[in-house]
């Protein structure tokens, strides 16, 4: 008989009460505010390690030191304002810093890492290990999956602790080809099942219950129900959603670009980094569109692949000016069903709408 309530999800012998994990939003849009609210209801809160040092003044100076101490202040300070729940840390691999920000993550005490945007290959194993913290992997195919799973168990003799699975409606940087993001064989329901069975033969090697969880366009209740019920898997990451909560870390002109952005504004960009995204279309990206942006002098090259050389603007930038409202230089990533928030409520509001929509679908 298929349960009426909702499952806990583990990583390993981390428990989660309620199987839903807020997705890491850079750059600042998920910080301690809302990943604690998050833990507190029941699911996983996950701060975005990108560029999260931009809060202090010295940022522009010193970028490396800025992220490292400003990651440590919100990992601690999330862990304070939800001392039972699950704090998470979304570290993109594209990052130049990425194995820096995990070892920073570890000492922080956060629970478990989210690595995405690339493959995490090479990692700090002997600080995972030893502080046993859970590391989850975000990937857009099985192959994705196959290939992290088989260097793991060949260099480290370990497996990640759960996978995310990440379609092409999620907000953000893409894992797809632009020919792709539309493309029915590679939607969320296809995708899903791949991973599933690439996994399974780990799980079975290992002795060890890999936790497969759905991302990009989740939306109610129902559609969680769909994809724990249907899909097999064990959870649901959720981005876009959380952003028009009061607890959401962005500006409100942030959360009012989501509130009033029509279907038809939901567009997709090519970034600097080289990566299709997700954004809410604005005077801004129509300028960049037209060629009236030029390239910038960077800071610093914060993302591996990027061409500051050649791009138009900087991707950094734009979003650090999102999140403080500034749409003028800026604009905001949203996944594909953004358009159809209408309000802000509150993060427990929106979980026990999510619980009571899954209810509502299993009767
Ligand atoms: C504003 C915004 C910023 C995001 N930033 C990141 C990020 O920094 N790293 C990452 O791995 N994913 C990022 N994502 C993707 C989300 O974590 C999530 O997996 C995805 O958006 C889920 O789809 P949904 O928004 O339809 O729920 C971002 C998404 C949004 C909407």
């Amino acid at each position: 008989m298929i349960s009426k309530k909702m499952p806990n999800l583990y990583f390993r012998d981390l428990k989660v009460e309620v199987p839903i994990i807020q997705g890491g939003m850079g750059v600042g849009i998920s910080m301690s505010k809302l990943a604690s609210a998050v833990a507190n209801a029941g699911g996983v809160g996950v701060i975005s390690a990108a560029e999260i040092g931009f809060v202090k003044d010295n940022f522009a100076k010193n970028p490396k030191e800025a992220n490292k101490i400003v990651l440590t202040e919100e990992i601690k300070k999330a862990k304070q304002l939800a001392p039972n729940g699950v704090i998470g840390v979304n570290i993109m691999v594209a990052m130049t810093e990425f194995i820096d920000l995990i070892k920073t993550s570890i000492e922080a005490k956060a629970d478990i890492l989210f690595c995405g945007a690339g493959l995490p290959l090479t990692v700090p194993i002997d600080e995972i290990k030893e502080s046993g913290i859970k590391i989850g992997v975000i990937v857009s195919s099985a192959k994705a999956a196959t290939l992290i799973f088989k260097y793991w168990d060949r260099h480290y003799g370990v497996i990640p602790d759960g996978v995310v699975v990440e379609g092409p409606k999620a907000g953000g940087h893409l894992g797809f080809k632009y020919e792709q993001i539309e493309n029915p064989n590679y939607s969320l329901e296809k995708i899903f099942p791949p991973v599933v069975k690439a996994v399974k033969i780990y799980e079975e090697q290992y002795n060890k219950k890999i936790p497969v969880i759905a991302a990009g366009g989740i939306y109610t209740g129902e559609d969680i129900y769909k994809f724990i019920n249907e899909f097999g898997a064990s959870g649901v990451q959720m981005a876009t959603r959380f952003v028009t909560t009061h607890e959401c870390d962005a500006d409100i002109k942030f959360k009012e670009a989501y509130i009033n952005c029509k279907k038809e504004d939901i567009t997709i960009i090519k970034s600097p980094v080289g990566l299709p995204g997700r954004a809410i279309k604005n005077e801004f990206l129509e300028d960049v569109e037209e060629g009236k942006k030029q390239p910038f002098k960077c800071i610093w090259q914060c993302l591996k692949g990027c061409k500051y050389t050649k791009a138009p603007y900087c991707i950094t930038q734009a979003l650090i000016s999102a999140q403080k409202g500034i749409f003028k230089s800026g604009f905001a990533f949203a996944g594909s069903n953004a358009y159809r928030v209408d309000k802000i409520v509150s993060v427990q509001e929106l979980m026990d709408e999510l619980i009571e929509g899954y209810e509502q679908a299993a009767e």
